[in-house]
């Protein structure tokens, strides 16, 4: 199987990268800039052809990985669409965790076959990413032949291959944001309180990766601790007052409290009273702070 890539940016040279350590051809790698095509030689080696132009990433491969940001996608589909009237026997996939297959659609009405494939993983630089991939799990979508491609090539990438309706991209990706993109979020906005009296994040990194390990463990309603599932709504009365002018604070905290409010629930935690004292002081504290 002869591998291209079009997009010599984080994902893209993580991925050739891998794949050419496991033994695959990385047949050629197109990008935009020069630049960017140095830093995919120096991951990616010689034997690959480094390229400008997206069409010898085309000629060269039966499988290309269009590894562009996700708005870029549509524009590379159609410029390999007005290259090449015949694609029959090739398979095009991007990594987009937010789109299907379909935003390669240019290249179906050329006969290619089309899939996505999401390495679930952050990739801030090409170095963490290629360190990343192999613990990680790999979503694909897309039309049966593309699949059946995608699942040889994620099965040699990350730790587990999943396949996905197309359907429930976007409910996957939006899970995803939640969980590793808007914890960053969170944490960011505990920092934020932190440095007005003068702390940094750097004495709760043990309680933040207790809470993760008992959370992969047991999962995260049954690791839930803290004043709302004790019930201390005193607690809590207190820390919504203290940001009484941090309203961005105060809604975030109040939001996730009530989701933990409904968690306590779940788990039989409270007394209807408790619960209803807790309540009162999460939504009170929403007019007040919204005014
Ligand atoms: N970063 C993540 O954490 C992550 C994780 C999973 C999936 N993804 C997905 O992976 C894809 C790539 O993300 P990324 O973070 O690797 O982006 P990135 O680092 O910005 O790289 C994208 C590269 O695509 C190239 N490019 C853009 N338009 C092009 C065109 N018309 N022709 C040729 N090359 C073009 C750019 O090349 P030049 O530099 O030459 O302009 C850029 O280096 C996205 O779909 C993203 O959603 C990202």
């Amino acid at each position: 199987m002869k591998i291209g890539i079009v997009g010599a940016g984080k994902v893209g040279i993580a991925i050739a990268s891998v794949l050419k350590a496991k033994g695959f051809a990385v047949t050629a790698i197109a990008s935009r800039r020069q630049e960017s095509l140095d830093t995919a030689m120096r991951y990616v080696g010689e034997g690959t052809r480094y390229t400008l132009a997206v069409r010898d990433v085309v000629e060269r491969s039966d499988v290309v990985g269009v590894t562009v940001q996700d708005r870029e996608i549509p524009a590379v589909a159609r410029e390999i669409a007005t290259h090449f009237q015949d694609l029959k026997g090739k398979v095009f996939f991007h990594t987009s965790g937010a789109h299907t297959a379909a935003e390669l659609k240019p290249l179906d009405d050329r006969g290619a076959n089309l899939g996505s494939l999401h390495p679930l993983q952050t990739f801030p630089d090409v170095e963490s990413g290629i360190a990343a991939i192999p613990s990680t799990f790999i979503f694909i979508e897309g039309d049966e032949v593309a699949v059946a491609n995608l699942e040889k090539i994620a099965s040699h990438l990350g730790s587990e291959v999943v396949r996905i309706e197309s359907s429930n991209k976007v409910l996957y990706h939006l899970s995803a944001v939640l969980v590793c993109n808007l914890l960053c979020a969170l944490l960011y906005e505990g920092e934020q309180i932190m440095n007005n009296i003068g702390i940094d994040l750097d004495p709760f990194y043990p309680i933040i990766r207790t809470t993760l390990g008992n959370i992969e463990a047991k999962g995260p309603l049954a690791s839930l601790t803290g004043p709302v599932v004790r019930g201390d709504s005193g607690t809590t009365a207190a820390h919504m007052a203290a940001m009484k002018d941090m309203p961005q604070a105060a809604g975030v905290y109040r939001e996730l409290s009530r989701v933990a409010l409904e968690m306590a629930k779940k788990r039989g935690a409270l007394s209807a009273e408790q619960a209803e004292v807790l309540e009162r002081v999460l939504g009170g504290e929403k007019r007040e702070i919204g005014k």
